[in-house]
């Protein structure tokens, strides 16, 4: 069971490993939100993996009960994420009355000065909510904390001044969500990230909110609403700490670069022969795109649960860093 398969590449590639490796499997099930993307996925799977196109199903709801594998590439990043706000102590701060007649902007600047929730000098944090404009568009509007919960986890961030942080209810309800339909088997979430303390470090302190249009980055998740694709870095931490909750099994979390290696990714390139130019030399770049550090290979994480089942898995085997969760 695949989750938001986006265009379809992976899965046709899933289903072509799968035939290759004469791996029984019943269905290939994926659930997407988007129609025009499960319309993308069929042509994908229909023109790159014609013989296996007939298992593949959409699902419009999770049955209650799941044996088998789920796999989530780039998905996690893609769900809803609330922001919070503290505003610098020094001459960069934001005011807080201003935060009535105007809401508040990322780098906004206001009389050099703060007040907190009290009326005193000093950061107060704010949930960035979203209201709408005089002129009919989308805008930030900080507004006071509602939530203890929320309120202690911001508490917790070891850093001085202004700093933009998220929490991933989402991801988490998410991971609950799946963990819990998983009777017997793994899930597998591919995704770039950090563990908690990473997450929220001193110097991370514009947050991880990130836009694309059409291939290009920007910093404006009003800008094209629908279009727009936002994401946000996934906290590990606390999608470990979902599903275990959920009762799964933490079964690994490590490096997209450590796990590729350790499932044998070099050993699969070396079976093409380095003289057969046209099929080497894009699978030696995909390689090194997926593996090198200063493309995916360190910044994407791999963390994967399972339910009911006590193999331990080879692409595991060295590196893990659960214990850094
Ligand atoms: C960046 S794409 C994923 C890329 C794809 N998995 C791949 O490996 O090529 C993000 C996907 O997540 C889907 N998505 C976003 N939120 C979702 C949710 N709550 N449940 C399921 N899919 C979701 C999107 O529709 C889209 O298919």
């Amino acid at each position: 069971m695949e989750f938001g398969a986006g265009t379809g590449k992976l899965a046709a590639g899933l289903l072509n490993a799968l035939a290759t490796l004469d791996a029984a499997f019943e269905t290939y099930s994926i659930v997407e939100l988007s129609g025009e993307l499960r319309e993308r996925q069929r042509e994908t799977i229909e023109a790159q993996a014609p013989a296996l196109a007939n298992r593949v199903r959409w699902l419009d709801a999770l049955p209650e009960h799941f044996e088998g594998v789920v796999v989530g590439n780039e998905v996690l990043d893609a769900m809803p994420v609330r922001l919070f706000v503290r505003a610098d102590h020094g001459a960069d701060a934001v005011a807080h009355d201003s935060r009535e007649s105007a809401p508040a902007l990322i780098g906004h600047t206001i009389n050099g000065h703060t007040l907190n929730d009290h009326g005193t000098h000093g950061a107060a944090w704010y949930e960035r909510g979203v209201t709408v404009a005089a002129d009919g568009r989308f805008t930030f509007a900080d507004r006071p904390l509602a939530s203890p919960a929320d309120a202690a986890l911001l508490a917790g961030i070891d850093a001085d001044g202004g700093y933009v942080a998220e929490t991933h209810e989402a991801a988490l309800a998410f991971t609950r969500t799946v963990c819990s339909m998983l009777t017997r088997g793994a899930a597998f979430f591919i995704d770039y990230g950090f563990p908690r303390h990473e997450y929220y470090h001193a110097q991370r302190a514009q947050g991880t909110l990130m836009c694309h249009y059409r291939h290009r980055a920007h910093g404006d998740p009003f800008l094209y609403p629908g279009l727009t694709d936002i994401t946000a870095h996934v906290e590990f931490t606390g999608i470990a700490e979902a599903g275990v909750e959920a009762g799964a099994d933490l079964l690994g979390y490590t490096s997209q670069a450590r796990f590729l290696m350790n499932a044998g990714i070099t050993d699969a390139l070396a079976e093409i022969d380095p003289q057969d130019i046209e099929h080497f030399l894009p699978a030696a770049n995909a390689v090194q795109k997926l593996l090198s550090e200063a493309e995916m290979g360190e910044l994407f994480k791999v963390i994967a649960f399972s339910r009911g089942i006590s193999e331990t898995l080879t692409a595991f085997s060295r590196g893990d860093r659960s214990h850094t969760l």
